[in-house]
């Protein structure tokens, strides 16, 4: 189900019981990061909040702002229009394993997926609510009686104590490939330098960097949208691990069942989804860099500082009634481990169509996306969960996985006190472990070096013939399932 704006969404959200609003003032320095963090805290997500009234250096600001819309289970697959995100992960697999069909049935069953293959396509439209009101930078113009409308009239959060000013953390950002014109969506953080300069956090890895590099190497201005709201969609597949060159909007119109309308920017070649709330419109030069940071991350430690590109807003468009989404990361649990769990569930299917012996797949919420990876596997030979290790450190974002973990297929990886169990019982430390070297997150600490570290997998999967182990595996202590049926109906 596709949702015609943000406000829709959250109006969804409002009648499920699952939003509660704020009508007080709030700060949008700090206040609002400790009354939504102990939300977030709370068992399941908490719901998502709803300030009315943000307020910007004291003077409430014309936007209202939402936060931890995502942030939980229920709510993220309400934000594809469904009851779970495993859905949507079956009806990829469908489409990956179809065949020619033998039957009527069949052929219809195709076709109904095929009709939302259809949906994927984009459609280009000439007026677009997220263009309701445009406000062009750098010429003069601006909204407003004679003020000029800048990012400081954007609620943009202050997050943490030590954060090295605001920043956005919940845009879509949109590039263009140079030489193929292939669009690209990820969320890079923004942090606001002043009313119409931000810095550009795309790290080293990503696919806007990548755009970047080639801009910078032709000698070019890149253009770059960064867009806020709209369907929750949009935001989902900007986070996706999507190999480099699949379309984010084409995966965003196959999740929600409808094509995403798209319009061409005022001030830039690129075009971005009508229902946006927000636009900001502008370019990076190339070789201009600035130090970005800190900022109190998704690991739960300030990043240092950095240098990184500089983006000069060229115009901001907007919906009347726009509404400023965005979130907080830090210790986890937080809202973006939601968004990370339906990633890992949606594209559970894709890793099985490499892997065919894995089973099933959890990044923990203390793993902070990257650090702890748990996969089940039905082994089949000797030292195969080496294999899926291996196969996992080269398969796109998978190469940041710092721990990868391999247990039994009878192990549930949504249950980190089983793995745990498993992990610490059937390891002998040297013997079942193995170190690799590949790139890091650029967020990641610990290593010595940025972007560069070991990364450690453990074995901990029962010891079969020809993996040297001569002892006898012994079995895992349970009960006889007539045992079982007799306590079921045991009333003393
Ligand atoms: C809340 C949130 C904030 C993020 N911030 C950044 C960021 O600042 N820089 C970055 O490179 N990736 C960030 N990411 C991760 C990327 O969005 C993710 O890796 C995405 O797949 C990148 O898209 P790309 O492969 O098209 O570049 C963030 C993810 C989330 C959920």
């Amino acid at each position: 189900m596709a949702y015609p704006s943000y406000a829709a969404f959250l109006k969804a959200l409002e009648d499920a019981g699952e939003l509660r609003r704020i009508s007080e003032p709030v700060a949008t320095e700090l206040q609002i990061t400790e009354i939504a963090n102990r939300e977030m805290k709370s068992p399941g997500g908490g719901k998502a909040l709803l300030f009315e009234k943000p307020t910007i250096n004291g003077k409430v600001s014309a936007f209202p702002l939402a936060i931890n819309a995502l942030g939980s289970k229920r709510r993220m697959a309400m934000a594809l229009g469904l009851e779970s995100v495993d859905q949507l992960a079956s009806q990829l697999e469908f489409l990956m394993k179809a065949k020619p069909p033998k039957s009527f049935k069949d052929a219809l069953k195709l076709l109904r997926n095929g009709i939302d293959l259809i949906h994927a396509r984009p459609r280009s439209v000439k007026s677009a609510p997220c263009q309701e009101v445009v406000n062009l930078l750098g010429k003069g113009e601006g909204g407003g009686e004679g003020e000029l409308f800048t990012l400081d009239h954007l609620p943009i959060l202050k997050c943490w104590p030590q954060d090295g000013g605001r920043f956005i953390t919940l845009p879509t950002v949109y590039t263009k490939d140079p030489d193929t014109g292939e669009r690209n969506v990820g969320m890079y953080r923004i942090q606001i330098y002043d009313g119409a300069t931000t810095g550009m956090h795309w790290q080293v890895h990503k696919v806007g960097a990548r755009h970047g590099k080639r801009y910078y190497e032709r000698g070019e201005k890149m253009p770059v949208a960064i867009c806020l709201g709209g369907d929750p969609a949009f935001t989902l597949a900007a986070t996706a691990p999507l190999p480099d060159g699949i379309d984010e909007i084409l995966f965003a119109g196959f999740a929600r069942k409808k094509s995403v309308d798209l319009v061409k920017c005022v001030t830039q070649p690129l075009e971005v989804p009508a229902e946006s709330d927000f636009v900001i419109e502008g370019y990076v030069q190339p070789g201009e860099m600035r130090a970005e940071g800190p900022f109190g991350d998704h690991t739960g430690f300030y990043t240092p500082v950095d240098d990184y590109p500089v983006f000069h807003v060229t115009a901001i468009t907007h919906r009347k009634e726009a509404i400023y989404p965005c979130t907080i990361v830090g210790i986890p649990p937080m809202e973006d481990f939601y968004m990370g769990q339906a990633s890992v569930r949606i594209f559970l299917p894709i890793f099985k169509m490499n892997f065919p012996e894995i089973v099933d797949m959890a990044l923990p919420a203390e793993g902070t996306f990257h650090n702890l990876v748990f996969v089940s596997i039905r082994k089949q030979y000797p030292w195969q969960a080496f294999k899926v290790m291996h196969g996992l450190w080269g398969m796109g974002q998978m190469m940041f996985a710092k721990y990868i973990v391999v247990v039994d297929e009878d192990c549930d990886v949504q249950n980190t006190s089983e793995v745990l169990f498993r992990w610490m019982a059937n390891t002998d430390p040297q013997r079942d472990s193995t170190f690799t070297k590949n790139p890091m997150d650029s967020l990641d600490h610990a290593p010595t070096v940025p972007n560069m570290g070991s990364h450690m997998g453990f074995d901990a999967t029962k010891k079969i013939p020809g993996e040297g182990y001569t002892r006898g595996w012994p079995d895992l202590v349970k009960m006889d399932p007539e045992t079982k049926a007799w306590a079921d109906g045991f009333k003393g």
